[in-house]
């Protein structure tokens, strides 16, 4: 297969782990005889220093002409702290996001066995857990319109969704609860939110047309609650794009780590695969980071934009091994790991490519 891919590592730790990232699927396309050609993009704060745009033009267009994007992480400490920036290494994400249609945001938690220690919730109530999420991913009050008033005194953001943008999301994790233990939870807050009101509605009218999929809808509140006491009763989660942002940040930690989580986003235009985690300038260029969740990202990039999967689970399978074999990188290690099955970025790529 013949397939062309863009690598767009954006800031701190997302240079280090994308390499890794790349270097298996050189490895996938060698040992599968596929022909994969690449090509580097800016984005975020590194675009910003080198255009003065976080997401520049040129970034756009090679993106669109990609079959498949491996993206690494935005963002940058200096602007945390500068509520007033008026240019931030984010907003290059959210207009990729847009301006690709990238509505369905995917984040699979699944729980690798040997990672049961890894997690601070007890190895009895994470056992098995295996959860989807589904975020929608273009609109909330993350695109509204957001503003000042009152001389500045008074700030807005408006959550907006329409039936057309839910009934897309939604449609998209019934299909995937079909091909998987076949539960849908629909989370929402609507008991206070009108967007979602809309959202329970436009659930509630789609659903006769699965029939074979349990449907449940639960408030955001008791979701967040629920998925730490009872992590295994969610199959297919799906929600807004503000709560799936928080949720699965909550979630990583039935995976043992962030550095486990990677994430699809899908839509009307080329793919984007990309770690939960973000740029995590507190250990850039120690080359200690994990980079599992962009070498499950490439896994996942075979498997949802190519149909690869065999390649895929080659990837899941490699992970796998070098897990049972004890290698751990620093954020998944315990007191019981020895030093020398300690891995830096780069040792446990080694070690995958080996695998692989
Ligand atoms: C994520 C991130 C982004 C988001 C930030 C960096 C804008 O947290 O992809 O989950 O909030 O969507
Ligand atoms: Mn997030």
């Amino acid at each position: 297969m013949k397939k062309h891919i863009l690598i767009v590592p954006g800031d701190g730790i997302g240079q280090e782990v994308t390499e890794v990232g790349r270097k298996v699927l050189e490895k996938i396309a060698a040992r599968f005889g596929h022909e994969f050609t690449y090509d580097e993009a800016l984005i975020g704060h590194a675009a910003i220093e080198a255009t003065g745009n976080p997401l520049p033009e040129e970034t756009l267009q090679k993106m669109k002409a990609s079959d498949a994007v491996l993206f690494g992480a935005v963002g940058h400490p200096k602007y945390d702290n500068d509520p007033a920036a008026k240019v931030r290494p984010e907003q290059g994400l959210l207009k990729m996001r847009k301006e690709l249609g990238l509505y369905a945001n995917l984040r699979p938690i699944k729980l690798f066995d040997e990672l049961l220690g890894a997690s601070s919730i007890k190895p009895e109530i994470l056992k098995g857990s295996d959860i989807l999420f589904f975020r929608e991913l273009t609109g909330d009050i993350y695109f509204g319109e957001k503003g000042r008033k009152n001389d500045g005194d008074t700030a807005y953001d408006l959550a907006e969704y329409s039936r057309f943008e839910v009934e897309r999301i939604a449609r998209k994790a019934f299909e995937a609860a079909r091909t998987r233990r076949k539960k849908l939870c629909s989370v929402d807050k609507a008991n206070v939110l009108e967007t979602s009101r809309l959202w329970r509605e436009v659930v509630q009218k789609i659903a006769p047309e699965y029939p074979d999929v349990e449907v449940e809808h639960q408030f955001v509140d008791a979701a967040a609650m629920m998925l730490i006491k009872d992590p295994r009763r969610f199959d297919v989660v799906v929600t807004a794009n503000l709560f799936g942002d928080i949720l699965t940040d909550e979630a990583s930690q039935i995976a043992g780590s962030m550095g486990m989580l990677a994430s699809a986003s899908v839509g009307d235009s080329t793919g984007v695969y990309e770690p939960i985690h973000g740029s995590a300038h507190d250990i850039t260029g120690k080359g200690i980071a994990n980079p599992l969740a962009s070498v499950l990202s490439a896994a996942l990039l075979l498997d949802i934009s190519f149909g690869l999967k065999e390649e895929s689970q080659t990837i899941i399978d490699a992970v796998d091994s070098l897990l049972k074999d004890g290698f751990r990188t620093r954020d998944i290690a315990d007191g019981s790991t020895p030093a020398e099955k300690i891995l830096n970025t780069e040792a446990a790529g080694n070690e995958l490519l080996r695998r692989i």
